[in-house]
C-alpha cells in the first residue's frame, strides 16, 4: 500500500486543479434551494482546491487537516479570503465544531484510523443544520487500500434520515495521484439532512 502518511508528492501533484465536480454538483442543489453561502468545513483539505472554491462563493470555511505544510499550501491560494477562512490543524477526531451548512469531505475521511471513525461520524452528522449537506467520498469494501471500507449497504445506512440527493459507485483499475496502479471502489455521496 501507498504510504499514506506523506503527502509530499500528493500535493505536488494535486498543486494545480479545478475543484472537483462533486462540490459542483454540491452548488448546484444548494442553488436550487436558493442558499448560495454559509459556513463549511473542508475535511481533509490538502492543497485547499475545494476550500478556495468554497471562499468564492461567499462561504465561510473551516479547512481541516492534520499535515503542517497545509498552511502555507493554503496561504498560496487563499490569502485574499483569509477574514472567511479558519485553518485547523488537527486529526479528524479533535476538529472544534459548529453548527454548518456543508461538510466536504473528498478523499479523506477513509484516512481517518478505524477506532475514532464512528465518533467523527457522529460529530458530521450532529454538526450539519437541517437542510446542511455533507458531500464526499467513502471507499467500498474492494479498495485495495486497507483504510475504513463500507459495503454499499453500509455506506447508503450511514445517511439514514437523510435524504440522498447522489450516491454514485465506482470500482476499477487505476492509477493512484502519484502514478501507483490500484484497484478503486468508492462511493460519491452527496446528502441532505431533512431532520
Ligand atoms: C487524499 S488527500 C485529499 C486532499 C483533498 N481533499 C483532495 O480532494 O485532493 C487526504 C488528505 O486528508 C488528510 N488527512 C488524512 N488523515 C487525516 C486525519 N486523520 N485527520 C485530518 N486530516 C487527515 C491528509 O493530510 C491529506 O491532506
Amino acid at each position: 500500500m501507498a504510504d499514506v502518511t506523506d503527502w509530499t508528492n500528493y500535493y505536488k501533484v494535486h498543486k494545480e486543479r479545478k475543484a472537483r465536480d462533486l462540490l459542483i454538483k454540491t452548488f448546484e442543489l444548494f442553488d436550487k434551494d436558493n442558499f448560495n453561502s454559509g459556513i463549511a468545513y473542508d475535511l481533509g483539505c490538502g492543497n485547499g482546491h475545494e476550500t478556495y472554491e468554497l471562499l468564492k462563493k461567499g462561504w465561510q470555511v473551516t479547512a481541516v487537516d492534520n499535515n503542517e505544510n497545509v498552511p502555507e499550501l493554503m496561504n498560496e491560494i487563499s490569502i485574499e479570503f483569509k477574514d472567511r477562512l479558519n485553518i485547523q490543524i488537527t486529526s479528524f477526531e479533535n476538529i472544534r465544531w459548529t453548527k454548518c451548512d456543508l461538510i466536504n469531505a473528498n478523499y479523506s475521511l477513509p484516512f481517518c484510523p478505524e477506532e475514532h471513525f464512528e465518533f467523527v461520524w457522529d460529530n458530521i452528522i450532529n454538526s450539519l443544520n437541517i437542510n446542511g449537506r455533507f458531500s464526499g467520498q467513502l471507499f467500498g469494501d474492494r479498495d485495495e487500500w486497507d483504510l475504513v471500507r463500507h459495503s454499499k449497504e453500509q455506506a447508503i445506512k450511514r445517511f439514514e434520515g437523510m435524504e440522498l440527493e447522489y450516491f454514485n459507485e465506482t470500482e476499477k483499475d487505476d492509477k493512484t495521484a502519484t502514478g501507483e496502479l490500484k484497484h478503486w471502489h468508492l462511493f460519491d455521496i452527496i446528502a441532505r439532512k431533512i431532520k
